[in-house]
C-alpha cells in the first residue's frame, strides 16, 4: 500500500503514526502495534496505551526501565514535536494522555468546510470488496429480513465507497433451483400464451408461487411434470429457459420497484449466474481430497461441525453450499475481490461458518488469525418483531410488503407535519411539492434509521410510533436538529461560503472544543463502522454530536455575538458532518422542518 500522505486519514490514525515514531525511539529493540484510543477523560483526548504491554516485554532483559510507567513517561517525550499535539502526560502505570491542540482542530475542520468532507475519508487496509446483500429469492416474499440486508448492506456499501473502497455490489437472488419446475409448469398452465404476456398480467408472483405450490402438492401428476421441468430446464430445453427468464423477469421489476423506493443500486448476479461454475469447483475440491462420499450424498465434512457441508445432493443435484462455493471461487480469483461480505440474517450463521472452512481447507482463504487479506465476512442481523413480539406481520398479508411499509411511513410523517405546519401558522411557506419530497425524506429515514441504529445482531420491535416520534434517537429528531443548524445559518446575516475562506474558528469555549473535537473524530467512526461492520456506530455518532451541538448551542450565544463569525463556521461544519452521515445511512436530510 502507498505511503498516506501527511495529515491524511482518521485523526487516530495519525497519532497512532506519531506514537509509532515514538515507540521506535523509545524501545528500538521490541517492534509493536501502537494502542491508541480515544479517551474521554480530563487529561487527554487520545491515549497511547503501549506502555504496560511493553513493560512486560523488556523487564528482566536488562532494560533501563524501572516500571512500566517509566516507559510511559518516554513515550510521552519521544512523541514528534509537531502541530497537532498541544501536550502529552502520563497517569497510573503508564497511560500517556495526549491532548490535542486547539489551533490544529479549528484548522482540520476549517479545511475541511473548504476542501470538502471527502477529504476526511479514513484510509482502509483493502481496496476491493464484494458485497453480498439484498439476495431475494425468485417468485418467493421479499419479507422484512431481506429489507434488512438491503439497508444494512446499502449503508455498509455506502461507507466503503466513501473510503475509496471500490464496492462490487452484488444482488445474489435465488434465481435457481427446483422450485422452478413447478412454477414454469405452472405458468404452462395457466397462461397458455404466456409468451406474449407482460409482467403485469400474471399479477402477483407471491399468490402465483403459493397456488403453484398447492397444485404440487396436491397433484401427483403436476409434480410428476414439474420435476421433469427441473431436469429439461437444467438441459436448457429453449422453451423451459425462456419460461424460467420470464419468471426471473416478473420477479426483477418487483424488486426493482423497492430498490428505487429505497435508492439502493445492485448488479444482479444470481445464483444461476455461477451454476457453470460449479462442477470445475467441485472438482478442484475433489482433487484435493476434500469431498467425501456420504449416504448418496458429496459432501465436505468440517471440524467442529457434526453434520457435514453437502455439496451434491442424493439427486445429483447441486444446492445453496455448491453455489456459494463457485461464488466464492469466482469472487477471489476472477473479481480479485480481497474482502467478501455477506448480510443475511443470523439464522445462516451455520452455513457461513461451515462453507468458510471449507474455502479455508482448500487453501482459498488464510487463517483468520493472521489478520490478512482476502478475506470472508458474514454480516448476520436479527429478526423484526412485531408489537406482539412475534415476526413482523400486518394485519391484511401473511407478510409484509416493503411498499406498502414505506408508503405508511410517508403519510404518518405527512400528516404529523400537516398537522404542526398548520398549528403554527406555518403552512402557508410550504409548496405541495416541498411538503411531499419532506414527507418522503422524513418516512423512509425512519424506517432505514430505526433498523440501522440498533446493534444488528439483536431483535428489533418494529413501530411506527417509535421510529416517528421526534424525541429520543430516531431519524425524525436527527432531522430536527438538523434542519435547525440550518434554520441559524439562514438567520444570520453573514456569508457562509465567504466565512470559510476568510474566517477563523476558535475553540475557546469548552463547549466548542468538545463540539470541535467530535467533529474531527468523523473518519475514526467511518473506519471503526467499516472495520467491524456496524453501521450501529454511525448511528451513535450522529446522534451524540446532535446532543453535543445542543450543548453548544444552549452555551455559547451564535447570532449577534461577537464570536458569530467562529461559531457559525462550527454550525455549518456540524451540518456537513451529519449531512455525511445521512447519505451514508442511505436518508435524504432535509433543511427545513
Ligand atoms: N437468497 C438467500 C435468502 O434469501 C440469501 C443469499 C445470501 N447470499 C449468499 N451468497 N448466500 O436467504
Amino acid at each position: 500500500q502507498e505511503p498516506a500522505a501527511p495529515g491524511a486519514g482518521s485523526v487516530k490514525q495519525q497519532i497512532s503514526n506519531l506514537a509509532a515514531l515514538s515507540l521506535r525511539a523509545t524501545v528500538p529493540e521490541v517492534d509493536v502495534e501502537p494502542i491508541v484510543e480515544v479517551c474521554t477523560g480530563k487529561f487527554g483526548d487520545y491515549q497511547c496505551n503501549n506502555a504496560m504491554g511493553l513493560w512486560s516485554k523488556v523487564k528482566g532483559s536488562g532494560t533501563s526501565f524501572k516500571n512500566p510507567n517509566a516507559i510511559g513517561q518516554a513515550i510521552a517525550k519521544n512523541l514528534p514535536a509537531c502541530d497537532v499535539i498541544e501536550s502529552a502526560s502520563v497517569a497510573g502505570p503508564g497511560f500517556v494522555n495526549i491532548v490535542l491542540s486547539k489551533s490544529w482542530v479549528a484548522k482540520r475542520i476549517q479545511d475541511m468546510l473548504v476542501n470538502g468532507i471527502k477529504t476526511w475519508a479514513p484510509i482502509l487496509p483493502v481496496k476491493r470488496v464484494v458485497l453480498d446483500f439484498s439476495s431475494p429469492n425468485i417468485a418467493k416474499e421479499m419479507h422484512v429480513g431481506h429489507l434488512r440486508s438491503t439497508i444494512i448492506g446499502d449503508t455498509l456499501a455506502r461507507m466503503f465507497e466513501f473510503s475509496n473502497v471500490e464496492v462490487l455490489r452484488r444482488n445474489h437472488v435465488g434465481d435457481w433451483g427446483t422450485q422452478f419446475g413447478m412454477l414454469i409448469e405452472f405458468l404452462f398452465e395457466k397462461f397458455p400464451n404466456w409468451e406474449e404476456l407482460g409482467s403485469q398480467a400474471i399479477g402477483d408472483l407471491q399468490v402465483f408461487y403459493k397456488a403453484s405450490k398447492q397444485r404440487f402438492d396436491e397433484d401427483a401428476e403436476f409434480k410428476d411434470r414439474a420435476q421433469q421441468a427441473v431436469v429439461r430446464l437444467q438441459g436448457g430445453e429453449e422453451k423451459y429457459r425462456a419460461a424460467w427468464k420470464k419468471i426471473c423477469e416478473i420477479s426483477r421489476n418487483e424488486f426493482d420497484q423497492v430498490y428505487k423506493l429505497l435508492d439502493v443500486q445492485l448488479e444482479e448476479k444470481g445464483e444461476s449466474f455461477y451454476n457453470p461454475y460449479i462442477p470445475q469447483v467441485l472438482e478442484k475440491l475433489s482433487s484435493q481430497g476434500l469431498i467425501e462420499e456420504s449416504e448418496g450424498a458429496r459432501v465436505i465434512f468440517i471440524q467442529g461441525h457434526q453434520i457435514p457441508l453437502i455439496v451434491v445432493k442424493r439427486d445429483g443435484g447441486f444446492n445453496y453450499a455448491s453455489t456459494d462455493l463457485a461464488a466464492l471461487w469466482y469472487r477471489l480469483n476472477v473479481e480479485k475481490a480481497e474482502w467478501i461480505i455477506y448480510v443475511t440474517d443470523v439464522g445462516q450463521q451455520q452455513h457461513f461458518d461451515m462453507f468458510f472452512k471449507a474455502a479455508r481447507m482448500a487453501g482459498w482463504l488464510p487463517d483468520p488469525k493472521e489478520k490478512k487479506f482476502p478475506k470472508t465476512s458474514h454480516v448476520g442481523f436479527g429478526l423484526v418483531l412485531g408489537a406482539d413480539g412475534k415476526r413482523f406481520r400486518t394485519r391484511s398479508t401473511e407478510v409484509v410488503r416493503l411498499g406498502d411499509l414505506l408508503d405508511e411511513a410517508k403519510s404518518r410523517s405527512k400528516s404529523e407535519l400537516l398537522q404542526r405546519l398548520t398549528e403554527n401558522g406555518k403552512i402557508v411557506d410550504w409548496t405541495d411539492e416541498e411538503l411531499e419530497q419532506t414527507s418522503k425524506a422524513v418516512g423512509y429515514g425512519a424506517v432505514k434509521y430505526a433498523d440501522l441504529k440498533n446493534n444488528r445482531l439483536t431483535n428489533y420491535t418494529f413501530s411506527f410510533d417509535q421510529m416517528l416520534s421526534d424525541k429520543g434517537n430516531t431519524a425524525v429528531y436527527l432531522q430536527y436538529a438538523h434542519a435547525r443548524i440550518c434554520s441559524i445559518i439562514r438567520k444570520s446575516n453573514m456569508d457562509v461560503e465567504e466565512l470559510k475562506v476568510s474566517g477563523n474558528i476558535s475553540l475557546a469555549h469548552p463547549d466548542e472544543r468538545v463540539l470541535g473535537l467530535y467533529l474531527i473524530r468523523y473518519a475514526e467512526i467511518v473506519e471503526e463502522a467499516c472495520t467491524n461492520l456496524l453501521p450501529s456506530v454511525l448511528c451513535e455518532y450522529l446522534y451524540n454530536l446532535s446532543e453535543m451541538f445542543t450543548r453548544f448551542y444552549t452555551n455559547c450565544q451564535v447570532v449577534g455575538s461577537p464570536e458569530e463569525p467562529s461559531r457559525l463556521l462550527l454550525c455549518e461544519a456540524t451540518a456537513v458532518v451529519m449531512r455525511q452521515c445521512f447519505q451514508l445511512l442511505g436518508i435524504t436530510p432535509v433543511y427545513k422542518l
